[in-house]
């Protein structure tokens, strides 16, 4: 084998690795080395390069070297799953629900399919039959959304994606379902639903009603009936309550969502992946890839030049995925093939804003988000019309938006903001565009032995300024963040944790990457322990005014709390 670049792996990597990425032989022994299952992966995606009569050597070489320099991985189930036998690549799938026996039980067959395959599913249930409708078959009565959400959550817990990782789920719905209210509670209940996160999905008639303090309908759609009708500021008010005590439900504005479907000709948004960053059409899939920017900064400002070329390799490397991808059911196949989405993003965002010396709730760090991302995706898009010149448009374009607006694109959508939970350990950067939760955390390693981590680069800055004796950096370690310390102010300043974010910093920072990205956002508004309902009601209501397409929040150590409060604290 020819001698290719080393992995430098970051220390807290190679755990990772060797549990869940490097594949084993029968006895469980690890066979691959970081730079094997890199070059597995590479030799993989380029093999569709052949296609349209390109040497894929070449382009082998090239996907290896970014990602063995650790400047962009894919997704976890590339990572995982490329060159091996039925390879299913991608994260990000949503599912159809029927309101008959045998549509639910298509759609729970076909989640545990894709769960096999290392994918997460989302689903809007709304067009199941309310609870305590009739059953014309039985003569019985319905048992409602939230009973059969019941059924996906076991499914997942028995069915582990690939034996590697817990199955995640996201549950949408509508908020005029006459089982709205039951689904708000759904998760209150400690561990109930726990594989899944849920959303309502909350339309801009319903956010009109709710700016005019008017009444809002639950209707039960099949039968064209009003089930039931109460002010939507009552709705409201229980959303944030039971979000303020779990974190769960999240919101998605189904209306804005819907306004950015690149192929409305095909058919409505139908729900999220998982963790909310990709919306999908009913049998979509799409897979994502993340740049690391902590590797394209030169000085005080980003490296342009390595990043465009870095963004338009990645959008080719995404676009060869869909290529060789082994889809777990035909319909996905289809629907996947037809549109061609991928979702390229970011992570090491925070960590970018520390070397950069730019504070996470600054003006400033909003600009360079805006600027950041307008060039990744302006650059990613270009590398798509190229795609589309060399390899055709996505079959779908005819009749798409792209078509009206006369560019000629090789996938429907290009960008998407990841929560990049496991490929940012990888590369040892922050995850996605979220802030760092501590700057230091300890670990034990053996029984009697415990290693604390410090952030390298607030270790590099207080070196140089001479302050990393121990009795600076014990307490850091302690407290996780350097609030209070007596440390420079403008150390302390620009090195600010989450829960030193004011939540409305998190949602500003939330919407400067959503103006510019095609898809959506993965971002966890987090909120200190002591944050209000009211604080996340401003924080749901900025979401939407400043153009997001949903948020999530959670409040520190919430889900230990089991009873809602009203009115601040508790
Ligand atoms: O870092 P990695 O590629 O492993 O994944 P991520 O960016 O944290 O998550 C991206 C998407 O992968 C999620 O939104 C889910 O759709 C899916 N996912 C999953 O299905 N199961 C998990 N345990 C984690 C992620």
């Amino acid at each position: 084998m020819k001698e290719r670049r080393k992995v430098d792996l970051p220390d807290n990597a190679r755990p990772i690795l060797e549990q869940r990425y490097l594949r084993k032989d029968a006895s469980g022994e690890i066979v691959e080395t970081a730079e094997a299952m890199f070059w597995r992966v590479a030799s993989a995606v380029a093999g569709a390069e052949g296609r349209w009569g390109v040497a894929p050597e070449v382009w082998a070489e090239r996907f290896y070297d970014v990602m063995a320099r650790l400047d962009f991985l894919p997704n976890s189930p590339t990572l995982m799953n490329a060159g091996t036998e039925g390879g299913q690549l991608s994260a990000c799938f949503v599912l159809p629900v029927g309101d008959s026996m045998e549509e639910i039980f298509d759609a729970l067959k076909w989640t545990a399919l894709v769960h096999k395959s290392g994918g997460g599913t989302g689903f809007n249930f709304s067009g199941l039959r309310p609870s305590g409708d009739v059953v014309r078959s039985t003569c019985g009565v319905a048992s409602g959304p939230v009973s059969f959400m019941e059924l996906f959550d076991t499914c997942t817990e028995v069915v582990k994606q690939g034996g590697m990782r817990r199955g995640a789920n996201m549950a949408i719905l509508d908020c005029d379902h006459p089982d709205l209210l039951s689904f708000l509670k759904a998760k209150t209940k400690e561990g109930r639903l726990a594989n899944f996160n849920i959303s309502v999905a909350l339309s801009d008639a319903f956010m009109e009603t709710l700016e005019a303090d008017g009444d809002w309908s639950l209707v039960n759609r099949r039968r064209g009936e009003t089930v039931r009708t109460l002010p939507a500021r009552e709705i409201f008010d229980l959303l944030v309550e039971s979000a303020w005590a779990t974190g769960d439900p999240g919101l998605v504005f189904s209306d804005r969502i819907e306004a950015d479907n690149p192929t409305p000709q095909v058919g409505r948004i139908e729900a999220t992946n998982p963790c909310g960053e990709q919306p999908l059409l009913p049998f979509e899939s799409c897979n994502l890839g993340s740049i690391n920017l902590l590797h394209m900064i030169d000085g005080d400002d980003f490296d342009w030049k390595k990043l465009e070329k870095t963004v338009r390799l990645a959008v080719r490397f995404l676009d060869d995925v869909i290529e060789i991808n082994g889809f777990p059911l035909p319909q996905i196949a289809e629907r996947s093939r037809g549109n061609r989405k991928i979702g390229l993003g970011v992570m090491g965002w925070a960590e970018s804003l520390f070397r950069l010396g730019v504070p996470y709730d600054s003006d400033e760090a909003l600009r360079r988000a805006e600027r950041l991302m307008a060039f990744v995706t302006a650059s990613g898009r270009d590398e798509s019309r190229l795609l589309a010149e060399e390899r055709g448009v996505f079959p779908n374009w005819e009749g798409s938006r792209w078509q009206e607006r006369g560019i000629p694109l090789r996938n429907a959508t290009v960008t998407t903001i990841a929560p990049t939970g496991t490929i940012s350990l990888i590369c040892g950067c922050s995850s996605g565009i979220e802030p760092l939760f501590a700057l230091a955390y300890r670990r034990k390693v053996f029984e009697e032995r415990t290693l604390t981590y410090v952030n390298a680069l607030l270790v590099e800055e207080l070196k140089k300024r001479g302050l990393d004796d121990e009795a600076r950096l014990r307490p850091i370690a302690e407290k996780g963040s350097l609030a209070g310390l007596g440390l420079p102010d403008d150390l302390t300043r620009l090195f600010v944790t989450s829960h030193e974010i004011d939540p409305a910093w998190h949602v500003k920072m939330q919407a400067a990457f959503q103006r510019h990205t095609d898809n959506a956002v993965s971002k966890t508004i987090n909120l200190p322990e002591e944050a209000s309902v009211d604080d996340v009601a401003s924080a749901y209501l900025r979401a939407y005014r400043e153009g997001c397409k949903g948020i999530t929040v959670y409040r520190d150590r919430c889900k230990a709390t089991q009873v809602l409060y009203r009115g601040g604290g508790g």
